[in-house]
């Protein structure tokens, strides 16, 4: 999730040390049934995994472009590396991430 837009391990996070900020969860990055730029990456790129990486992977990476809309490949490996699967490859990760880079257009989300 990410807490005032910056990722944080959900599991190790005591809920009363979030009140008062802003919660994010990967469910509320879509808009009205419409799937977030990452989102649809994701799922177009197969980089969508299992249900426990793939939040954490997509929340990384909203927090990255927020921060760098045109981040370089070296970036995002760099912002996903604690991150882990220990199943698959992370090329189709990384290249989802640069297609929601490019579709975002530099970060403007078309309403934020
Ligand atoms: S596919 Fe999610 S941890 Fe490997």
């Amino acid at each position: 999730v990410l807490v005032d837009g910056e990722p944080v391990v959900s599991c190790l996070l005591p809920v009363e040390q979030v009140r008062g900020q802003e919660v994010t969860t990967v469910e509320g990055l879509a808009d009205n049934g419409q799937l977030h730029p990452l989102q649809e990456a994701f799922f177009d790129n197969f980089a969508a995994q299992c249900g426990y990486c793939t939040p954490g992977m997509i929340m990384t990476s909203k927090a990255l472009l927020d921060r760098n809309p045109d981040p370089s490949e070296a970036e995002i490996t760099d912002a996903l590396s604690g991150n882990l699967c220990r199943c698959t490859g992370y090329e189709p990760i990384i290249e989802a991430v640069e297609v929601a880079a490019a579709e975002m257009d530099g970060g403007n989300e078309g309403g934020d």
